[in-house]
């Protein structure tokens, strides 16, 4: 089958999603419209044809896709459109998350053609997997691109027989958040940046320096964006010890896995 677009659907809180998308786009011969759909205020309808293919790219979450990148992927539709969906995690596992992407895309009229469980830095405990997507991520995610592309030129006719078996259980893994949540200093210039950016609007524009703790997914996205360093998770304390069993646990190197 001939691909018309390709179009890259993601969901980054840090960009490490974003950045895994990027490589893995940089090796299909068609160059990729990219929808953002991160900040809460990004939600978008859409559908697409079945000449096109839509990259579907989240982090994991407690071994689930985060809530709001599963219901912005919802709002997405697909008329037999085949899908490629990347669930990028920080070296621990994705447990259910290929196994969401498959269901939900499904459930929207997409063809899942190929799965992919790349890793990146731990956005919550980065010196977990420090430095990732490195340069063997790279490679791999761009051969996995040239697969997938070659696998679609090969297809005659798209049916849920061209969809891989992934692994993961339904009921899918229950994950109420970490107990975690950013600080805010006196460093806060209330320049708004965090408020834009955060996926879950837990953050009010008039008042930056403030968070709805109860609301926040501790994405780390107001850590990561805020240009005076306001927002941090503050002293070394329980996350950091968490961060130092994970680094002795999940020291193993893991790569890409495919499901094509
Ligand atoms: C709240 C939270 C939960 C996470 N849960 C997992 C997990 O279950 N398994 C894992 O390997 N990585 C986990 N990670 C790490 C992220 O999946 C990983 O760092 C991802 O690359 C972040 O992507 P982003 O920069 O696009 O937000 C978690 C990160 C956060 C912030």
């Amino acid at each position: 089958m001939n691909i018309s677009k390709v179009t890259c659907v993601f969901f980054s809180a840090t960009g490490l999603t974003q950045k895994v998308a990027d490589l893995f786009l940089s090796a299909l011969p068609v160059p990729a419209e990219k929808i953002n759909i991160t900040p809460h205020a990004s939600a978008t309808e859409r559908t697409f044809g079945p000449d096109e293919l839509v990259v579907f790219a989240a982090p994991v979450y407690g071994g689930i896709l985060p809530v709001p990148a599963a219901q912005r992927f919802a709002l997405l539709k697909g008329q037999n459109t085949p899908a490629v969906c990347l669930a990028v995690y920080g070296n621990r596992h994705y447990d259910d998350a290929l196994l969401e992407m498959k269901n939900l895309t499904q459930n929207s009229g997409f063809v899942p053609v190929a799965f992919g469980a790349p890793v990146a830095e731990h956005s919550l405990m980065p010196r977990v997997a420090a430095g990732r997507p490195d340069k063997k991520d790279a490679e791999q995610l761009q051969a996995f691109a040239r697969q997938v592309w070659e696998k679609l030129g090969d297809l005659k006719a798209l049916s849920s027989q061209a969809v891989p078996q992934v692994p993961g259980n339904y009921p899918y893994k229950k994950f109420d958040g970490v107990p975690f949540k950013p600080q805010v200093s006196q460093a806060c210039v209330h320049c708004g940046a965090c408020a834009l950016h955060c996926p879950v609007g837990t953050i009010p524009k008039n008042a930056p320096d403030t968070t709805d703790k109860s609301a926040c997914i501790a994405c780390m996205s107001c850590v990561k964006i805020c240009p005076s360093h306001a927002r941090s998770m503050g002293p070394k304390g329980a996350l950091w010890l968490a961060e130092k069993a994970f680094l002795v646990k999940f020291s193993k190197r893991r790569d890409l896995e495919v499901f094509i």
